[in-house]
Protein backbone atom coordinates (compact mmCIF):
# COMPACT_ATOMS: atom_id res chain seq x y z
CA UNK A 1 0.00 0.00 0.00
CA UNK A 2 1.08 3.54 -0.46
CA UNK A 3 2.19 5.09 2.01
CA UNK A 4 1.66 9.37 2.75
CA UNK A 5 4.82 11.33 3.12
CA UNK A 6 3.34 12.04 6.35
CA UNK A 7 4.02 8.96 7.48
CA UNK A 8 7.47 8.38 6.10
CA UNK A 9 8.36 11.79 7.56
CA UNK A 10 7.70 12.69 10.70
CA UNK A 11 8.33 16.14 12.85
CA UNK A 12 10.57 15.99 15.68
CA UNK A 13 10.69 19.64 16.80
CA UNK A 14 9.62 22.79 15.61
CA UNK A 15 12.36 25.40 13.73
CA UNK A 16 12.67 27.86 15.98
CA UNK A 17 12.50 31.07 14.06
CA UNK A 18 16.65 32.60 14.34
CA UNK A 19 16.10 34.92 11.77
CA UNK A 20 19.71 36.31 10.10
CA UNK A 21 22.81 37.14 11.89
CA UNK A 22 24.76 38.45 9.41
CA UNK A 23 22.73 39.32 6.38
CA UNK A 24 24.32 40.98 3.37
CA UNK A 25 22.48 43.19 0.93
CA UNK A 26 23.20 44.37 -2.72
CA UNK A 27 21.56 47.18 -4.44
CA UNK A 28 22.11 47.54 -7.97
CA UNK A 29 22.79 43.50 -10.17
CA UNK A 30 25.04 45.15 -12.93
CA UNK A 31 28.66 44.24 -13.16
CA UNK A 32 29.91 45.60 -10.24
CA UNK A 33 26.96 44.63 -8.11
CA UNK A 34 27.01 41.13 -9.64
CA UNK A 35 31.09 40.60 -8.75
CA UNK A 36 29.85 41.41 -5.25
CA UNK A 37 27.91 39.12 -4.55
CA UNK A 38 29.76 36.54 -6.33
CA UNK A 39 32.97 37.43 -3.99
CA UNK A 40 31.02 37.93 -0.75
CA UNK A 41 29.04 34.27 -1.67
CA UNK A 42 32.61 32.96 -1.88
CA UNK A 43 34.22 34.23 0.95
CA UNK A 44 30.94 33.02 3.13
CA UNK A 45 30.72 36.23 4.88
CA UNK A 46 26.64 35.98 4.77
CA UNK A 47 24.14 33.97 6.33
CA UNK A 48 21.57 35.60 4.14
CA UNK A 49 21.99 37.59 0.87
CA UNK A 50 19.43 40.10 -0.46
CA UNK A 51 19.91 41.40 -4.02
CA UNK A 52 17.57 44.59 -5.67
CA UNK A 53 17.43 46.02 -8.69
CA UNK A 54 14.60 48.39 -10.65
CA UNK A 55 15.04 46.08 -13.72
CA UNK A 56 12.96 42.53 -12.52
CA UNK A 57 13.62 40.53 -15.27
CA UNK A 58 17.00 41.20 -14.59
CA UNK A 59 16.93 40.45 -10.92
CA UNK A 60 14.73 37.36 -11.32
CA UNK A 61 17.52 36.16 -13.23
CA UNK A 62 20.71 36.84 -11.73
CA UNK A 63 18.90 35.83 -8.75
CA UNK A 64 18.23 32.40 -9.99
CA UNK A 65 21.88 31.93 -11.24
CA UNK A 66 22.71 32.39 -7.45
CA UNK A 67 20.52 30.29 -6.31
CA UNK A 68 21.28 27.40 -8.76
CA UNK A 69 24.66 27.44 -7.48
CA UNK A 70 23.88 27.13 -3.94
CA UNK A 71 25.04 23.93 -3.64
CA UNK A 72 28.65 24.78 -4.14
CA UNK A 73 28.34 27.60 -1.45
CA UNK A 74 27.32 28.16 2.02
CA UNK A 75 25.08 30.70 2.38
CA UNK A 76 21.69 28.80 3.15
CA UNK A 77 19.59 31.88 2.02
CA UNK A 78 19.55 33.85 -1.02
CA UNK A 79 16.42 36.25 -1.69
CA UNK A 80 16.10 38.99 -4.34
CA UNK A 81 12.96 41.52 -4.70
CA UNK A 82 12.67 44.82 -5.90
CA UNK A 83 10.59 45.78 -2.59
CA UNK A 84 13.11 47.23 -0.19
CA UNK A 85 11.14 44.40 2.43
CA UNK A 86 13.55 41.69 1.06
CA UNK A 87 16.77 43.61 2.93
CA UNK A 88 15.02 43.71 6.43
CA UNK A 89 18.02 43.55 9.31
CA UNK A 90 21.07 44.02 7.03
CA UNK A 91 24.68 43.69 8.66
CA UNK A 92 26.02 45.29 5.70
CA UNK A 93 24.45 47.13 2.61
CA UNK A 94 26.76 47.53 -0.21
CA UNK A 95 25.33 50.06 -2.96
CA UNK A 96 26.50 49.46 -6.45
CA UNK A 97 23.43 51.03 -8.17
CA UNK A 98 22.87 53.73 -10.85
CA UNK A 99 23.85 55.27 -14.26
CA UNK A 100 27.20 53.96 -15.69
CA UNK A 101 29.83 55.99 -16.95
CA UNK A 102 29.31 56.54 -20.89
CA UNK A 103 31.68 56.91 -23.15
CA UNK A 104 33.86 59.63 -22.19
CA UNK A 105 31.57 60.84 -19.63
CA UNK A 106 33.83 62.12 -16.53
CA UNK A 107 32.52 60.36 -13.33
CA UNK A 108 31.40 63.56 -12.38
CA UNK A 109 28.96 64.23 -14.40
CA UNK A 110 27.03 61.39 -13.32
CA UNK A 111 26.41 63.04 -10.24
CA UNK A 112 22.98 64.52 -10.98
CA UNK A 113 21.64 61.53 -12.37
CA UNK A 114 22.99 59.36 -9.62
CA UNK A 115 21.85 61.52 -6.93
CA UNK A 116 17.96 61.10 -7.80
CA UNK A 117 18.49 57.35 -7.70
CA UNK A 118 20.21 57.96 -3.79
CA UNK A 119 17.24 59.65 -2.78
CA UNK A 120 15.01 56.93 -3.68
CA UNK A 121 17.34 53.90 -2.47
CA UNK A 122 18.80 55.26 0.79
CA UNK A 123 15.76 56.30 2.78
CA UNK A 124 14.36 52.28 1.64
CA UNK A 125 17.44 50.96 3.17
CA UNK A 126 17.90 52.87 6.42
CA UNK A 127 13.85 52.32 6.84
CA UNK A 128 14.27 48.03 6.62
CA UNK A 129 18.04 48.30 8.23
CA UNK A 130 18.31 51.48 10.34
CA UNK A 131 21.59 49.73 12.16
CA UNK A 132 23.10 48.65 9.11
CA UNK A 133 26.63 49.84 7.33
CA UNK A 134 26.52 51.79 4.28
CA UNK A 135 29.24 50.52 1.77
CA UNK A 136 29.04 52.95 -1.37
CA UNK A 137 30.38 51.93 -4.80
CA UNK A 138 28.45 53.91 -7.08
CA UNK A 139 30.03 56.67 -8.84
CA UNK A 140 31.13 59.41 -8.28
CA UNK A 141 31.94 57.43 -4.94
CA UNK A 142 32.96 60.24 -3.06
CA UNK A 143 30.41 62.66 -3.54
CA UNK A 144 27.85 59.95 -3.58
CA UNK A 145 28.95 58.59 -0.45
CA UNK A 146 29.05 61.97 1.11
CA UNK A 147 25.06 62.25 -0.09
CA UNK A 148 24.44 58.35 1.35
CA UNK A 149 26.00 60.30 4.66
CA UNK A 150 23.81 63.17 5.24
CA UNK A 151 20.58 61.18 3.34
CA UNK A 152 21.03 58.26 5.55
CA UNK A 153 21.30 60.52 9.07
CA UNK A 154 23.59 57.38 9.91
CA UNK A 155 26.89 58.34 12.09
CA UNK A 156 29.85 58.52 9.30
CA UNK A 157 31.07 55.37 10.75
CA UNK A 158 28.15 53.43 8.88
CA UNK A 159 29.45 55.26 5.62
CA UNK A 160 31.78 54.36 3.71
CA UNK A 161 32.83 54.86 0.35
CA UNK A 162 34.96 52.32 -1.63
CA UNK A 163 37.08 55.66 -2.20
CA UNK A 164 40.60 54.66 -3.73
CA UNK A 165 40.69 50.77 -2.95
CA UNK A 166 40.43 50.06 -6.74
CA UNK A 167 42.96 52.95 -7.82
CA UNK A 168 45.11 51.24 -5.04
CA UNK A 169 44.68 47.92 -5.94
CA UNK A 170 45.25 48.57 -9.96
CA UNK A 171 48.51 50.16 -8.43
CA UNK A 172 49.80 47.42 -6.39
CA UNK A 173 49.34 45.11 -9.12
CA UNK A 174 51.23 47.09 -11.43
CA UNK A 175 54.13 47.50 -8.74
CA UNK A 176 53.89 44.10 -8.39
CA UNK A 177 54.15 43.16 -12.09
CA UNK A 178 57.09 45.19 -11.92
CA UNK A 179 58.53 43.71 -9.09
CA UNK A 180 57.86 40.31 -10.15
CA UNK A 181 56.10 40.34 -6.46
CA UNK A 182 52.74 39.29 -5.40
CA UNK A 183 50.81 42.59 -4.69
CA UNK A 184 50.49 41.95 -1.44
CA UNK A 185 53.57 42.03 -1.14
CA UNK A 186 53.50 45.45 -2.43
CA UNK A 187 52.63 48.63 -0.75
CA UNK A 188 50.98 51.44 -1.89
CA UNK A 189 47.75 53.62 -1.89
CA UNK A 190 46.31 56.12 -4.53
CA UNK A 191 45.25 59.25 -2.66
CA UNK A 192 42.67 61.59 -3.63
CA UNK A 193 39.20 61.31 -5.24
CA UNK A 194 38.72 57.92 -6.67
CA UNK A 195 37.95 59.71 -10.30
CA UNK A 196 39.89 61.67 -12.58
CA UNK A 197 41.25 64.69 -10.15
CA UNK A 198 42.95 61.17 -8.23
CA UNK A 199 46.47 62.09 -8.32
CA UNK A 200 46.89 64.40 -10.65
CA UNK A 201 44.74 67.22 -13.06
CA UNK A 202 43.34 66.37 -16.12
CA UNK A 203 44.73 63.03 -15.85
CA UNK A 204 42.18 59.54 -16.15
CA UNK A 205 42.86 57.17 -12.42
CA UNK A 206 44.58 54.41 -14.49
CA UNK A 207 46.66 57.40 -16.37
CA UNK A 208 47.53 58.13 -12.48
CA UNK A 209 48.25 54.82 -11.91
CA UNK A 210 50.58 54.37 -14.78
CA UNK A 211 52.30 57.21 -13.95
CA UNK A 212 52.87 56.44 -10.35
CA UNK A 213 54.38 53.70 -11.70
CA UNK A 214 57.00 55.18 -13.90
CA UNK A 215 57.66 57.88 -10.78
CA UNK A 216 58.34 55.01 -8.67
CA UNK A 217 60.65 53.43 -11.40
CA UNK A 218 62.39 56.99 -11.61
CA UNK A 219 62.45 57.11 -7.93
CA UNK A 220 63.75 53.12 -6.69
CA UNK A 221 66.10 52.50 -9.66
N1 LIG B 1 33.94 52.73 -6.82
C1 LIG B 1 34.56 52.01 -7.74
O1 LIG B 1 35.73 51.70 -7.63
C2 LIG B 1 33.76 51.59 -8.95
C3 LIG B 1 34.28 50.66 -9.88
C4 LIG B 1 33.51 50.28 -10.97
C5 LIG B 1 32.23 50.83 -11.13
N2 LIG B 1 31.75 51.74 -10.24
C6 LIG B 1 30.40 52.31 -10.36
O2 LIG B 1 29.46 51.34 -9.91
C7 LIG B 1 28.20 51.59 -10.52
C8 LIG B 1 27.69 50.32 -11.17
O3 LIG B 1 28.51 49.95 -12.25
P1 LIG B 1 28.11 48.70 -13.18
O4 LIG B 1 29.21 48.52 -14.15
O5 LIG B 1 27.70 47.56 -12.30
O6 LIG B 1 26.83 49.30 -13.93
P2 LIG B 1 25.63 48.47 -14.57
O7 LIG B 1 24.96 49.40 -15.52
O8 LIG B 1 26.12 47.14 -15.06
O9 LIG B 1 24.64 48.20 -13.32
C9 LIG B 1 23.94 49.20 -12.65
C10 LIG B 1 22.68 48.55 -12.09
O10 LIG B 1 22.00 49.52 -11.28
C11 LIG B 1 20.62 49.28 -11.47
N3 LIG B 1 19.83 50.44 -11.05
C12 LIG B 1 19.63 51.62 -11.69
N4 LIG B 1 18.81 52.39 -10.96
C13 LIG B 1 18.50 51.70 -9.84
C14 LIG B 1 17.70 51.97 -8.69
N5 LIG B 1 17.04 53.12 -8.55
N6 LIG B 1 17.58 51.00 -7.74
C15 LIG B 1 18.22 49.82 -7.87
N7 LIG B 1 19.01 49.52 -8.92
C16 LIG B 1 19.14 50.44 -9.90
C17 LIG B 1 20.49 48.99 -12.97
O11 LIG B 1 19.26 48.35 -13.28
C18 LIG B 1 21.71 48.09 -13.18
O12 LIG B 1 21.38 46.71 -13.00
C19 LIG B 1 28.44 52.74 -11.51
O13 LIG B 1 28.05 53.96 -10.91
C20 LIG B 1 29.94 52.68 -11.75
O14 LIG B 1 30.47 53.91 -12.20
C21 LIG B 1 32.48 52.10 -9.15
Amino acid sequence: PQMSTEKLLSRVMEAEPVGSRSKVTVVGVGMVGMASAVSVLLKDLCDELALVDVMEDKLRGEAMDLQHGALFLKTPRIVADKDYSVTANSKVVVVTAGARQQEGESRLNLVQRNVNIFKFIIPNIVKYSPHCILLVVSNPVDILTYVAWKLSGFPRHRVIGSGTNLDSARFRHLMGEKFQLHPSSCHGWIIGEHGDSSGERGCSGQGWVERACVWMNGWVW
